[in-house]
């Protein structure tokens, strides 16, 4: 059993999408080295709870479980902890703007730790190589100058100004054009971005990733996208995201060590990394040691 530093026991984390959980079914899932149960009651409101080695089965009456786990549901998904979680999630305000279309793109297990898939999600120097022709291409494949600071007011790392040339930036995008990005990291295991938006010039499609950490080297990643789209259907809106996050999948499966060395010396950095600098600094300071290997002090 791994030591779960007390910060990321506090955390509400991820376990499942909400309308894939059905009431009075039992899905089983792994949360920080533990085994965990998630069902919903009759009026729809999840359920969670420790699974123990006894249990068996796909059903159960849910009046029946008595030792329950904090819960609390937020863009699209069930959030548990194992500890004391603050009153609210972070915020993404722009989920409940009524124009928008909300949805969750799936779970896709990733033999890696989450704080790697945080990281990744965070470069966008790979874009022209592993998102060819969509998310990038050659010779559009420097990373420009832009800005990472870390908000103390709200206590997540926040890059802006990232400027990228992409074939084809959103499923709605007709051209390649020089897309905006606006990353956030308002949780150690999860990541918000903003980007350019093809059909209305003064508004950002959000694209969020949610990790799951399973255990320190594996992990769930859960996808939302929030877009102003009012022509693509939501299958073919979802199954572009899952194309894109196909072609990460290999490349972070492939990465070493899995768990995300914090020592800044540990991997060369190029000005592109910035962002991937100042996460790393973040979750030291914070004291994260689940999911990576802690500098030496
Ligand atoms: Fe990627």
């Amino acid at each position: 059993m791994p030591n779960i530093d007390s910060l990321t026991r506090d955390l509400w984390q991820v376990v499942a999408a909400t309308n894939e959980i059905t009431p009075g079914l039992v899905e089983t899932t792994l949360l920080l080295d533990t085994r965990i149960a998630i069902t919903r009651d009759r009026d729809g409101a999840p359920i969670v709870w420790r699974r123990s080695d006894e249990e068996q089965g796909d059903e159960i009456d849910p009046a029946t479980v008595t030792e329950r786990l904090p819960v609390i549901t937020g863009y699209g998904y069930i959030w548990t902890s194992f500890g004391n979680p603050p009153a609210e999630l972070f915020p993404i305000p722009e989920y409940a703007e009524p124009d928008r279309v909300n949805m969750s793109c799936g779970s896709i297990g990733i033999h890696v730790s989450a704080p790697r898939a945080v990281e990744n999600f965070l470069d966008m120097g790979h874009f022209p190589y592993v998102h060819t022709d969509i998310l990038g291409a050659e010779p559009h494949t420097e990373v420009k100058e832009y800005d990472v600071e870390v908000s103390e007011e709200r206590d997540e790392v926040l890059a802006t100004r990232c400027r990228f040339f992409q074939p084809r930036a959103a499923l709605s995008a007709t051209e390649g054009q020089e897309v905006e990005y606006v990353y956030r990291v308002p949780h150690p295991f999860c990541s918000v971005l903003y980007k350019s938006c093809p059909e209305d010039e003064s508004r950002r499609d959000v694209i969020a990733i949610f990790l799951q950490p399973m255990t320190e080297e594996r992990c769930r990643a859960h996808l939302l996208q929030s877009m102003i789209d009012s022509t693509s259907t939501i299958t073919d809106l979802r199954r572009f995201q899952q194309t894109i996050f196909g072609q990460d999948k290999p490349i972070l499966e492939n990465q070493f060590p899995k768990r995300l060395p914090l020592d800044p010396r540990s991997e060369t950095p190029i000005r592109a990394d910035k962002s991937a600098i100042a996460y790393r600094r973040w979750l030291s300071q914070k004291g994260i040691t689940y999911g990576v290997i802690p500098a030496a002090s």
